[in-house]
């Protein structure tokens, strides 16, 4: 098993509280331990946003960008060190045409506004999934983007982007056998996209992996969140951090057992 995550403590300036958050934290220092080394999450309820403001779905998209901006530097602040975010399933294209060109013009212009800063922050930036479905433009930036921030080591952020957990499964399993070895559950491991996941947030309600990361899952706790994703905030991503703290993770173990080994 790997090495769990450590302990963090993390001290908030008023400038990184929201007045929402007091209402959950009222204390300027708060100790999170252990912390999930991985965290994925699904940002769900774009277009439900947008529809109860009688705005198009594009509108929620664009603030489901800015809501993934503030949780990146949450998550980077409290000390989270792997963040995979569902940008766009290997489903979405079935989406209306209108929708998925929106979302790939806003992917690529989001990717060109975040190199300076993600690589001022020390985040390196990573797009996972399928890449050969993209336009050469947008790969162009995808690789420009993975290149700028590369030397980023505070946190990863991995963007899956025509991502799906079935794909990711088969194309780890053909590199395995490609290299000639045998095919164990550490050897598939080792050619997934990204590594174990501790916690999972949905937000948006529903209570559902939708072809997320189906490997990488099998023991993360999850946690579902009601807020939809543009509304998703530090305050929301600390709750969860706070509900992970307090699980007991067994990984097939009974608590007594976890006991008697300390851990
Ligand atoms: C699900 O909400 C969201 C998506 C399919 C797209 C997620 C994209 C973002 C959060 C923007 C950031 C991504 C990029 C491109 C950088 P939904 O539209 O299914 O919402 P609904 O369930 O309320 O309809």
């Amino acid at each position: 098993m790997r090495e769990l995550p450590l302990t963090y403590k993390i001290t908030f300036t008023s400038e990184a509280l929201s007045s929402h958050f007091f209402l959950f934290f009222p204390l300027r220092t708060m100790t999170i331990s252990p912390l999930p080394h991985h965290v994925a999450i699904i940002m769900d309820g774009n277009g439900r946003w947008a529809k109860a403001r009688l705005l198009p779905r594009a509108a929620g998209h664009r603030r489901g960008v800015s809501a993934l901006e503030c949780i990146t530097e949450s998550a980077a602040r409290a000390g989270v060190k792997v963040l995979t975010v569902f940008a766009f399933s290997s489903e979405n294209w079935a989406r209306p045409k209108a929708e998925v060109t929106m979302l790939m013009k806003l992917f690529a212009s989001s990717l060109k506004d975040w190199a300076q800063p993600l690589k001022e922050a020390g985040v390196a930036l990573r797009v996972v999934g399928d890449k050969t479905a993209f336009s050469d433009e947008l790969n162009e930036v995808i690789a420009e983007t993975e290149r700028e921030t590369a030397g980023g080591t505070r946190m990863t952020l991995n963007v899956a982007a025509n991502y799906g957990g079935r794909w990711d499964m088969i194309q780890a399993t053909k590199a395995v056998l490609a290299k000639g070895k045998e095919l164990t559950p550490e050897a598939i491991e080792a050619e997934l996209t990204v590594p174990a996941v501790d916690l999972m947030v949905r937000t948006g309600g529903e209570y559902r992996i939708s072809n997320f990361l189906l490997w990488q899952s099998a023991y993360a706790e999850i946690f579902i969140s009601d807020v939809l994703w543009p509304e998703f905030n530090e305050a929301n991503f600390l709750q969860a951090l706070t509900w992970y703290s307090q699980r007991e993770r067994r990984f097939g173990r009974t608590s007594e057992q976890l006991e008697q080994t300390g851990n």
